[in-house]
């Protein structure tokens, strides 16, 4: 059962369409004010902030070889992007490399887990070369996994860890995994709910993942996270012939130009690496 002291709302529709106003209108004024309280680290990032404001960059580079230029060079800063993929399509891989690209360039990362121990995200990090050790000294990246017999509750979680490191870019991994602790429906949707407009208040450049079964015909478990999300990057795992294949597409991505193509990815032993200019012919 998740907690659900002060964040959540009895009507989250009507809630909802007041606070993503309100956020949507300044959502680089939150970043100034969480750059200020730890002026000295975030450097790199306060001048990321600054070129946005003046107009020479408005994106959040992914990071990933081949991905930023699908959709105009980033993620908008702010945006929460849904991350969707049948199990072992990479999800949590390129979640890890959104992170650690980040935190290299001085952008500090919160990486919430509801399922996955993070010491066995953070061993599968390093084997692809991706050591957070360093930037959680110095505190640059947090991961953290929801505990629902802990006494914090879900919302507490998120924001303490946000705010404590002024963390910029925030991973979700994964939201289909509520499901393991929420029972009700309507709970669930809810819950996702009101964790998107927390992040939104925040400012946070959001990863949110989202498992898809195989087969299934829809971008979502629970039917509501393409609907709360900005964009939405879809993986896939198909066969093609006598082999899989992977592939991802952009499915959307709110006030971007982006790729309408699928585009051929790999694992590689140093993480996902997307081929822009080549499409994919897979049989859905
Ligand atoms: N060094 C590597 N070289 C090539 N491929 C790798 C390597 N390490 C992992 N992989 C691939 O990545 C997959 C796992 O990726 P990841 O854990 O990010 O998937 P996921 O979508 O998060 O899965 P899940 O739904 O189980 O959480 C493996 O199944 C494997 O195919
Ligand atoms: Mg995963």
């Amino acid at each position: 059962m998740i907690k659900d002291k002060k964040h959540a709302s009895k009507e989250p529709e009507k809630h909802a369409i007041k606070e993503s106003k309100d956020i949507t209108e300044e959502p680089l004024k939150e970043s100034e004010e969480i750059i200020s309280a730890n002026p000295s680290e975030n450097i790199e990032e306060a001048k990321e902030v600054r070129e946005t404001r003046s107009g020479r960059t408005s994106r959040v580079p992914i990071g990933i070889s081949g991905i930023d230029e699908l959709i105009e060079g980033g993620l908008n800063p702010g945006a929460l992007t849904l991350l969707t993929g049948t199990t072992g399509t990479g999800k949590t891989i390129f979640s890890l490399q959104y992170l650690y690209n980040g935190a290299k360039k001085g952008a500090a990362g919160v990486y919430v887990s509801f399922e996955e121990p993070v010491e066995n995200i953070k061993e599968n990090a390093l084997k692809l070369g991706y050591d957070f050790s360093k930037f959680e000294k110095e505190g640059k990246v947090i991961f953290v996994r929801y505990d629902p017999f802990h006494a914090e509750d879900i919302y507490d979680l998120i924001e303490s860890n946000i705010k404590k490191i002024g963390a910029k870019r925030v991973v979700i991994d994964s939201i289909s995994a509520l499901g393991l602790y929420v029972r009700d429906s309507s709970e669930i949707r809810r819950t996702i709910f009101n964790i998107s407009l927390l992040l939104r208040k925040l400012g946070c450049t959001t990863v949110i993942i989202s498992e898809i079964l195989p087969l299934q015909n829809s971008l979502s478990r629970f039917g509501v996270e393409e609907f709360v999300s900005d964009g939405i990057i879809v993986l896939y795992y198909l066969r093609s012939e006598s082999q899989f294949a992977r592939s991802l597409t952009i499915w959307k991505m709110r006030g971007s130009k982006h790729s309408q193509k699928l585009h051929p990815y790999d694992i590689t032993s140093h993480g996902i690496v997307v081929y822009p200019k080549e499409e994919a012919f897979l049989k859905m």
